[in-house]
């Protein structure tokens, strides 16, 4: 997308002008008095026919009237819950619901109608939602006609009213909004498509086009290395597991001299079937999102190794299907991680939290200080916080307070469970170091707690987002729907902001 600044949108050609306004303004602001004129009153009747909820669009034809073919107000809900959050879904939401033709946009901030709002957000929020809005589910859509109807992209975003373009941070917003499609992409394709394989193939290809090096253990070097658990997930299926290492490194004049080396570690489960513990039937399709945390982690990689933080990254995808077969996983059996501690499996379909041991397990033999790992993890997380907010959990308060000031300025949600030394031992097993399922009751917190003993005294911060990943709840109108990218936006802030601090 073509991002540029003008002065008035009077001559501009755009197809679409929006109007940003939170919820009661009634009366037309003196500072989009001319728009009103022009429209003989048209913006007056936009604004009684609106109520300004989050992402809803009210919009009028210009007739000629106005260079803008088409003029929407896009409402951001009401002023004093308007945060980073809600203004990016409002524009997001809103954007999306545009009729076509939407290629050109322009958005006009004014501060009468959209108090309090400010431009630099504001700015961002269009750039991501002017990139977002490209996404298309309908990849797999065998007709010209089907799919033509489906071509959403915006080539141009003209920002109205902004005393100044930030060109930098409007780069890197729609570098991280590509990379948000790029996982969002991932967590759509069908599982047959998507195998550990696949996805490994794709991280070569979108991690060399980073700039960054990209390295892929097969089913023999995660042998070799003892990884025995990741080995025992993926053992049920035809398509092997795969490790992938994504490093960026930065140049030795930028790199910053805290001596941190940050590992992002992502839950890549191509599908989960949930294995002999086999799931019901009932919406078991979206399982092959199952690889959100992978998916998050190489596009916050992509946007890291091209916005050139200070501080060194890995990238670790573990990818394995969790499938059932004669050659499957067992419930009562026992296997041995990468980090020589057992696993008594007495549920194959807690499989996230073995995959992710090795992977963290890997992250620690690479030296980092900051492990960050990311996952589909828990129907507990879905109970508990729904799509609205990721749970996080943590032993590190600077690292925790890092996660949470980078997703706040990022735009997405993060909650944090407790870590209480109580829920620990409902990790012992009678025949092995850990069971990898304790169970319903604070089943997202057991699950992070499971991880924390593979992080070996790193600074360590696990992310659920089981259901953020991707928001299918019908009434959650506020929150977009379908697969989010989640994850993507605080991941590459997180590794932005990360400077020599501690
Ligand atoms: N992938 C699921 C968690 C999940 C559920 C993600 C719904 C997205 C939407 C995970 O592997 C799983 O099956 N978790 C179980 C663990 C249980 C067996 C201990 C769960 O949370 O129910
Ligand atoms: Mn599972
Ligand atoms: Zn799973």
């Amino acid at each position: 997308v073509i991002v540029a600044g003008a002065a008035s949108a009077a001559r501009l050609k755009a197809d679409v002008l929006l109007l940003p306004v939170v919820e009661g303004v009634k009366r037309v602001p003196s500072g989009v008095a001319g728009l009103d004129e022009a429209l003989s009153g048209g913006l007056q009747s936009l604004l009684t026919a609106t109520r300004g909820r989050l992402g809803e669009v009210t919009d009028t034809l210009t007739l000629g009237r106005l260079g803008p073919s088409r003029l929407a107000l896009v409402g951001l809900g009401p002023e004093d819950v308007l945060d980073r959050v809600r203004l990016g879904n409002s524009m997001q939401i809103a954007v999306g619901r545009l009729g076509r033709p939407r290629t050109w946009l322009a958005v006009q901030l004014d501060p009468g109608l959209a108090p309090g709002v400010d431009p630099g957000e504001l700015a961002e929020a269009a750039v991501e939602a002017a990139v977002l809005a490209g996404f298309s589910q309908a990849t797999m859509r065998a007709t010209r006609e089907r799919k033509g109807r489906e071509d959403r992209t915006v080539r141009r975003l003209t920002l109205i009213g902004f005393s100044r373009l930030d060109r930098p941070r409007m780069e890197a917003a729609a570098v991280v909004a590509e990379a948000t499609n790029l996982a969002r992409g991932l967590v759509n394709s069908p599982p047959s498509a998507l195998t550990p394989e696949a996805f490994a193939a794709k991280a070569r290809r979108s991690g060399a086009a980073a700039g960054l090096k990209v390295e892929v253990l097969g089913p023999a070097e995660l042998k070799g290395r003892g990884y025995g658990a990741i080995l025992a997930v993926g053992g049920g299926s035809v398509a092997p597991p795969r490790m992938v290492t994504l490093t960026y490194t930065p140049s030795r004049a930028a790199r910053s001299p805290g001596g941190r080396l940050l590992a992002l570690v992502g839950k890549g489960i191509t599908f989960d079937s949930g294995g002999i513990s086999i799931k019901p039937a009932n919406d078991l399709h979206f399982m092959k999102g199952d690889m959100g945390g992978a998916a998050a982690v190489l596009g916050a990689m992509t946007a890291i190794g091209r916005l050139k933080p200070p501080v060194p990254v890995v990238g670790i995808l573990c990818l394995a299907e969790n499938m059932v077969s004669d050659r499957a996983m067992r419930p009562g059996d026992v296997v041995r991680s990468g980090a020589g501690i057992t696993i008594e499996v007495t549920n194959t379909d807690a499989e996230g939290r073995m995959v992710l041991a090795d992977g963290i397990h890997h992250a620690v033999g690479l030296g980092a200080t900051d492990i960050v790992d990311i996952a589909t993890l828990t129907g507990g997380q879905r109970v508990a916080l729904g799509p609205v907010a990721a749970a996080i959990m943590s032993d590190a308060p600077g690292l925790e307070s890092e996660v949470t000031a980078a997703a706040a300025a990022a735009g997405e949600r993060v909650w944090p469970l407790p870590t209480f030394a109580e829920y620990e031992g409902m990790l012992e097993s009678p025949i092995a170091d850990l069971n990898n399922s304790p169970g319903p009751n604070a089943s997202a917190i057991t699950a992070g707690l499971f991880l924390k003993r593979f992080a070996a005294g790193t600074r360590w911060l696990h992310i659920d987002m089981a259901a953020p990943s991707w928001n299918r709840v019908p009434g959650l109108s506020e929150v977009p729907s379908g697969p989010s990218g989640f994850g993507v936006r605080l991941l590459t802030r997180l590794a932005l902001t990360m400077g020599a601090k501690r």
